[in-house]
């Protein structure tokens, strides 16, 4: 039986550093606040003339070295994402341009903060059924550029940054992927969105006027639903794994809020220290964030051969997903 293992992982987030403080200089905000409320220290801003694809390139680039293959040997890219460089075509597609990869198959999915386990579930998948041989996925996001810096609720909370990972197919199936749990609402969209420039609200003077380009978030209603939902898909795939809580070595939460993960730990009764956190630095980088921080748990040395890994997000859709991997 074949199984789908990370051959290696890649991470970019952008020089531009905008800490609390910069931030208290365009809204009325405090680092005090950002601070306690989120955990968050600083972000980091793409400049203007980079767009998500060039940070993927830089993270596909790094997770290509790190898994010590050709790129030519990848056979697929999925690019996970919800600020693509342009509504269409997809930004896999301007990527494995910028790559050099011509012919290979490219597609963009949008599951907002859970796109990168979606994306790992989908490529595993997709090796599983052995049409496809070693996958690019990539998350990466340029948050700052749907991001209303009048609205000090949301401006504060999200930031830049690329991730990448190479999936591809291994004859040991005790290692590998074990088990995703997907999911998704869509009853209430309107929680966290951007409402036009899409089919719904086209682009017009009124929706530029009404600044509805914007991401707009109900920030409580949505922490609530994260707590809840992220705790019950990681026990549905530790049951689906025949494992407790106790047999997780590192949880990669998505990098949301501090409070949430907080929460999401005493649920699952892990401790706080088998979480790899990052937030503080970048904040949230919705489909970029676990492989951010995958990527920087690996270089760090905090996975080895042998851990169980658990992955866990949510987002916009609302959407989530959680993930067991053996390294
Ligand atoms: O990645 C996708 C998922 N996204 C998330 O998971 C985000 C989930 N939500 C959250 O992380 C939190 O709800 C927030 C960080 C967004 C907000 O924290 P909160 O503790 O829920 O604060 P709140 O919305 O209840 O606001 C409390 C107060 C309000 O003032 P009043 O009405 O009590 O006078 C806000 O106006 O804090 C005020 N406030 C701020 N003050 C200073 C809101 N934003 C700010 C700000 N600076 N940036």
């Amino acid at each position: 039986m074949t199984a789908s293992i990370i051959l290696g992982t890649g991470s970019y987030t952008p020089d531009k550093i905008i800490t609390n403080d910069d931030m208290s200089k365009i809204v009325d905000t405090s680092d005090e606040w950002i601070k306690t409320r989120t955990g968050i220290r600083q972000r980091r801003f793409a400049a203007d003339n980079e767009t998500t694809s060039d940070m993927a390139l830089q993270a596909a680039s790094k997770a290509i070295l790190n898994a010590g293959i050709e790129k030519n040997s990848i056979d697929c890219i999925i690019f996970a994402t919800m600020t693509p460089d342009m509504p269409f075509p997809s930004s896999a597609c301007i990527l494995q341009h910028k790559m050099g990869l011509p012919n290979v198959t490219a597609f963009d999915i949008q599951a907002a903060c859970s796109g990168f386990i979606y994306a790992l579930n989908l490529a595993n998948t997709m090796i599983l059924s052995k049409q496809y041989k070693t996958i690019l996925i990539i998350g990466a996001e340029k948050l700052s550029s749907i991001l209303d810096f009048e609205d000090r609720t949301t401006c504060v909370l999200f930031g830049d940054g690329a991730s990448a990972a190479i999936l591809t197919e291994s004859n040991d199936s005790n290692i590998g992927i074990l088990h995703t749990d997907t999911g998704a609402d869509g009853e209430t969209p309107e929680l966290l969105h951007q409402p036009a420039g899409g089919s719904a609200i086209p682009p017009s003077i009124d929706s530029l006027n009404n600044r509805l380009h914007f991401l707009k978030m109900n920030g409580k209603e949505i922490f609530k639903k994260a707590v809840r939902v992220m705790g019950q898909s990681c026990v549905k795939s530790l049951e689906a794994c025949n494992l407790t809580s106790e047999d997780i070595d590192l949880v990669i939460p998505h990098q949301a809020n501090m409070r949430i993960i907080e929460s999401l730990a005493k649920r699952l009764e892990i401790p706080l220290d088998k979480f790899h956190n990052n937030l503080d630095l970048y904040g949230n980088t919705s489909a970029a964030s676990i492989g951010i921080a995958l990527d920087e748990a690996i270089q760090a040395n905090r996975i080895k051969k042998g851990d169980r890994i658990l992955l866990v997000a949510f987002g916009a859709g609302l959407t989530w997903g959680s993930q067991i991997i053996q390294w």
